[in-house]
């Protein structure tokens, strides 16, 4: 539902032949992948994925969420407007960061206590973007998705080999 400079997903599922609407809170964003889909196939949308979107209730048969759900403001209204927009059989695919993750990178000692922190990005300051990473723990995350109506199907955890992780200017990490 999600796209950017840094991610084609919704264009991969289009030329796959599935209808996609693509949405993000951040108009430059939207713009930006628009621009980068000039056959029109993807239909694009701003909107805040945490506030309840009537329009496309019961309407998706897959959602998909590439990299966004550690960055909502509000976690549990996220998966209440995703869950609400898919059909009775829809599905769920959220790609995320293991919140873990940035303990091991050294944001803070205390994985539990740090909870509720935020921390901004880099990377699309330049585009007129503010996102940031919600610190909450994975326990958090579960019992929302669970709360919220969603059933865990299957846990993909991918390690990110060591090196792996580009500090390019336009890369979109958290800051120090
Ligand atoms: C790390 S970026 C990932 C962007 C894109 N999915 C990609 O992979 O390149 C996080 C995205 O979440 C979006 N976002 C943050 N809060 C949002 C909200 N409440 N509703 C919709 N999108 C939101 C941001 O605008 C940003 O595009």
């Amino acid at each position: 539902m999600s796209e950017s400079e840094e991610s084609n997903l919704s264009r991969a599922l289009a030329r796959r032949g599935a209808h996609v609407t693509g949405i993000d809170i951040a108009p430059r964003l939207v713009e930006m992948a628009r621009a980068k889909d000039p056959s029109g196939n993807i239909t694009y949308q701003v909107a805040d994925l945490c506030q309840p979107l009537p329009a496309y209730q019961d309407h998706f048969d897959l959602i998909a969420s590439f990299f966004v759900f550690n960055d909502v403001y509000d976690y549990r209204g996220f998966l209440a407007t995703l869950h609400s927009a898919l059909k009775q059989a829809g599905r769920l695919v959220l790609f995320m960061n293991n919140p873990y993750s940035l303990m091991l990178r050294g944001y803070f000692t205390d994985y539990f206590a740090a909870s509720g922190q935020t921390f901004p990005y880099r990377g699309m300051r330049e585009e007129g973007v503010k996102v940031h990473f919600y610190h909450r723990t994975l326990e958090d995350y579960l019992a929302a998705s669970i709360s919220a109506g969603f059933q865990l199907q299957q846990l993909v955890d991918v390690p990110t080999p060591e090196g792996s992780f580009k500090r390019r200017e336009e890369t979109v990490i958290p800051e120090g």
